[in-house]
């Protein structure tokens, strides 16, 4: 009887470490923390030349002969909101980094308009600074994509990398719901937006939800997982995928996720499963840390072994139990 209740102590024990397994993730917020408005150099500049306009929800005109006055409207597409300018990864430009001397004029001239902007990797290719992000390798996966072999030259990393809002989202993440949600939008955009998609297609846009009926708590999976994790091809030198292939190759097995190779341990949470894949005594314990529990693919190695070693022992017990038995009625 005794061994028993030893077992029943044992695996309780060795249920209990599965438990507390939170831990904080590994971030990396001070490349952030300077960041904002009062630490910009051009923050001066930008408000004079361009944000008095593109900043505000009105703007003004002036005949100049006359001395009127109208007021305007600032479209929606055309406003640079400070906030998420100041905080987003090129915060510390001049607007005129990018954009045409000639726009501090207004109205602005026609052929403004067709010149080309750069191209990320312009300021960013074979840089040791920004090494970290491999952009080589993040172009080479993005020339092989939907996007850019149905559109190429019109579709650039600008459309899904707003250039006045993008901030580093996965990496820097503090929370995984939050980075998910924000890279989601990346992409609805366009494929949440007709009036924004007609600009690169004249198909019509059918609704992102009815799309993925078959995928069953939508709401939920949308929040859980990003739109890459099935809708791209994972390389290994890149950290986050960008060869978004054609519909037909989409994850649509359950299985890939929902199981001990989980493919979300190599995407949706390849920056911390290099050093969480296992160490908390749960298999893929990773998605766990971020208050997730994907069906399939989490397993507690302790209640696992923890079994195992219950089953042993009961054996054990057992055997020496009969062979006392055997021994005393001799
Ligand atoms: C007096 C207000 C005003 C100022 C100042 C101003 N803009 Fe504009 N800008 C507008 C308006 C209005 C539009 C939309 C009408 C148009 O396209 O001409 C516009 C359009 C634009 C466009 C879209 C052009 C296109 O067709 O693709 C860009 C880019 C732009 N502005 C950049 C700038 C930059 C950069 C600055 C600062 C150097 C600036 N603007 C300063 C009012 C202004
Ligand atoms: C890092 C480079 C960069 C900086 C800095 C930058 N822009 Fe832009 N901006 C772009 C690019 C690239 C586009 C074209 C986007 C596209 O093709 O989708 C653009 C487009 C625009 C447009 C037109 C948007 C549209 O939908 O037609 C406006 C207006 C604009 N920028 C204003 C500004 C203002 C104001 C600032 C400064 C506060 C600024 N930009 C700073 C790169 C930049
Ligand atoms: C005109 C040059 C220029 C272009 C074009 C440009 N960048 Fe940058 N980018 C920079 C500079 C300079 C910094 C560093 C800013 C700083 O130190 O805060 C930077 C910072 C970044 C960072 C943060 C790096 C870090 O570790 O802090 C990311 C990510 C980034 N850019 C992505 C992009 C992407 C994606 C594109 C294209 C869609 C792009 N950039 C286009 C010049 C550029
Ligand atoms: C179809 C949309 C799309 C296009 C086009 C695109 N990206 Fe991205 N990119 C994303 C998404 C989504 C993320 C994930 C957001 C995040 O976690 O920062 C991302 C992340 C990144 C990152 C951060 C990766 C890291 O390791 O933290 C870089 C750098 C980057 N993209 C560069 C580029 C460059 C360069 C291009 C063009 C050659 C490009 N992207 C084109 C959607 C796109
Ligand atoms: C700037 C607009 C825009 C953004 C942002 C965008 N897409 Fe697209 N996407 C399109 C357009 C337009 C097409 C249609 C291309 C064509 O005509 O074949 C397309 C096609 C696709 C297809 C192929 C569909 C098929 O019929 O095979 C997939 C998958 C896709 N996008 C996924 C994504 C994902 C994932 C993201 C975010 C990482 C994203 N897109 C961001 C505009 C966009
Ligand atoms: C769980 C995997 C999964 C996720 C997450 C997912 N998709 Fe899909 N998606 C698919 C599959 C599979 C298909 C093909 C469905 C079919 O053809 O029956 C598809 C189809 C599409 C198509 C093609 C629609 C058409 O024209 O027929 C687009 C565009 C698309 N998805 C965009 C997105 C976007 C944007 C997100 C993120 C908000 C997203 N997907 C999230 C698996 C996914
Ligand atoms: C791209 C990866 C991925 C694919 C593919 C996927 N799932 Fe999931 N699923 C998840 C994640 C991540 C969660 C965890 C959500 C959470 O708890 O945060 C989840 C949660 C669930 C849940 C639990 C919902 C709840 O209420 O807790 C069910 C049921 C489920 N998935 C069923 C399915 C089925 C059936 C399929 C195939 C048709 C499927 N999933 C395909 C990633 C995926």
């Amino acid at each position: 009887m005794k061994s028993y209740l030893l077992l029943f102590i044992l695996s309780i024990c060795l249920y209990f470490p599965s438990m507390a397994m939170n831990f904080s993730l590994d971030s990396n917020p001070d490349s952030v923390a300077v960041r904002g408005i009062d630490n910009s150099l051009y923050a001066q500049d930008n408000e004079q030349n361009c944000l008095r306009c593109h900043g505000e929800l009105y703007y003004t005109i002036e005949d100049t002969l006359s001395g009127s006055v109208k007021r305007r409207l600032m479209g929606e597409h055309l406003r640079v909101s400070r906030d998420e300018f100041y905080s987003s990864v090129h915060w510390n430009f001049n607007c005129l980094d990018c954009h045409s001397e000639g726009y501090t004029a207004f109205p602005h001239a026609l052929e403004l308009r067709f010149e080309e902007s750069w191209g990320c990797i312009d300021c960013h290719g074979y840089d040791e600074k920004f090494a970290k992000y491999n952009f080589e390798g993040i172009e080479q996966e993005f020339q092989k994509s939907v996007h850019y072999t149905a559109m190429e030259g019109e579709f650039t990393c600008w459309e899904c990398h707003n250039p006045h809002t993008y901030k580093v989202h996965a990496r820097e993440a503090q929370s995984s719901e939050n980075f998910i949600v924000e890279s989601n939008n990346m992409c609805l955009t366009c494929h949440g937006s007709p009036e924004k998609f007609g600009l690169y297609s004249d198909r019509k846009l059918g609704g992102v939800m009815t799309k993925h009926d078959w995928l069953p708590n939508q709401t939920l999976h949308l929040q859980a997982v990003r739109c890459i994790e099935c809708h791209t091809m994972q390389g290994d030198d890149v950290m986050v995928a960008h060869f978004v292939t054609p519909k037909d190759n989409a994850v649509k097995n359950c299985v890939d996720c929902h199981s001990q190779n989980s493919i979300l341990v190599g995407s949706l949470y390849k920056f911390q499963s290099k050093e969480a894949r296992s160490k908390y005594g749960v298999l893929n314990g990773v998605i766990l840390s971020n208050d997730s529990y994907v069906i399939g693919a989490n397993r507690s190695l302790f209640i696992s072994y923890g079994g195992i070693i219950a089953v042993v022992l009961t054996l054990l017990g057992i055997a020496i139990h009969s062979i006392f038995r055997i021994i005393i009625k001799r």
